[in-house]
């Protein structure tokens, strides 16, 4: 039996203002600008981490933070990062509404001959109405979004292909006459989806290597790796798994759980609420403990306590069957430091990293 790799790490780059908690404690209000991000991909490379992995936004979320409302594009943002690293590999993310597939395969293509194929592209389909009205565009229906999205991934690898034949393509989003796009990759980049959904998870079993997900706790993580595993068994293919756990820890537990409640008692709750409001397409009422979850971690997994503890759950994660691990922090630059310092050496007593 083949040894399983170790847990890959990865951070999900603070790209965009006030990551990652939607509040106004513990904010490092600089922390999306390119040098900062330049610091902290060369301290994350420097420490072993595999993976850079950004956010796109095209607006913020309003209320006191504007969550997340000024953004760093992350294809030109990998540019830069890329030629200021030397072997982590990083992801763009982009909105498949928002550009043409041979306009993406042709960026693509630029950033894999200029990093010597370290780049990767995480496709995401949309989700704010309140984000694309500003592009006069409408979100499809949710299935309609996945469809499309398979038809720009299916029209990408083509393009990427060294098999050199032209592309061909016909759909209700796409005409494609003899397609090209030079120069190809030399390796097809890895291709991430980060959707939750039934319809994302049979399209990233078809067509993706990467799928990036968001667990509602470490207990739930065994069924969405099965759930993504067995369907791509079944096409003949294996898709890796990613999470993004935010990751919290002080002296003691104690200290880490007043730093969790701090946060929360600073929450801009008009942002968080209207993330909330977005993501579930205008439901518009959303619990405490819903509201507050987002607000603590932007969605991410919290894993809180001290060194020992976080480093036991990040084991456990790993024991779940997930591939990679892209962790957010309070402090970005002062947090890699200090998980350099606290919590690999722990993971690497385990055997969970090298
Ligand atoms: C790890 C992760 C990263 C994501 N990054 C982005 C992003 O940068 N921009 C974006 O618009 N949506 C992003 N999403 C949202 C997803 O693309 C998707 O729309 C959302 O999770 C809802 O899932 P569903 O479409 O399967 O219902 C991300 C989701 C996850 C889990």
């Amino acid at each position: 039996m083949s040894r399983r790799e170790p847990l890959a790490l990865g951070v999900f780059m603070p790209n965009c203002s006030n990551m990652p908690s939607i509040s106004t404690h513990g904010l490092v209000p600089e922390q999306w600008q390119y040098p900062n991000n330049e610091r902290i991909a060369q301290l994350a490379e420097s420490l072993g981490f595999e993976y850079l992995f950004p956010v796109s936004r095209w607006r913020g979320f309003g209320g006191e933070t504007d969550y997340l409302g000024t953004s760093l594009e992350t294809t030109t943002w990998a540019a830069a990062l890329l030629r200021a690293t030397q072997r982590i590999k990083i992801f763009s993310t982009v909105h498949v509404p928002l550009f043409h597939p041979m306009v993406i395969a042709k960026i693509g293509a630029t950033l894999a001959h200029i990093s010597g194929d370290r780049w990767g592209l995480n496709v995401v389909s949309g989700w704010s109405q309140r984000e694309f009205d500003m592009m006069g565009l409408t979100l499809d229906d949710h299935s309609r979004r996945y469809e499309r999205t398979s038809a720009f991934i299916k029209i990408l690898r083509g393009l990427w292909d060294n098999n050199g034949e032209l592309v061909n393509h016909r759909s209700d989003w796409y005409s494609i006459k003899d397609g090209i796009s030079l120069p190809r990759p030399k390796k097809m980049p890895d291709i991430a989806n980060a959707g939750v959904s039934a319809d994302a998870q049979a399209m990233t079993a078809r067509l993706c290597d990467w799928s990036f997900m968001s667990g509602a706790s470490i207990d739930a993580l065994p069924r969405l790796v099965d759930a993504i595993s067995a369907q791509a068994e079944a096409q003949g293919r294996r898709v890796k798994t990613a999470i993004f756990p935010f990751l919290l820890w002080r002296d003691t537990e104690t200290e880490a759980q007043a730093e969790l409640e701090k946060i929360i008692a600073h929450k801009d709750g008009e942002a968080a609420h209207n993330w909330l409001n977005d993501i579930s397409a205008g439901s518009g009422s959303f619990d405490e403990f819903t509201e507050n979850l987002i607000a603590a971690s932007g969605g991410g997994l919290p894993l809180l306590g001290d060194a020992e503890m976080v480093a036991e759950q990040l084991r456990a994660i790993y024991n779940s069957g997930v591939d990679a691990v892209m962790i957010t922090l309070q402090d970005y630059e002062r947090d890699l430091q200090r998980f350099g310092n606290d919590i690999a050496p722990i993971l690497r007593r385990m055997g969970v990293i090298l």
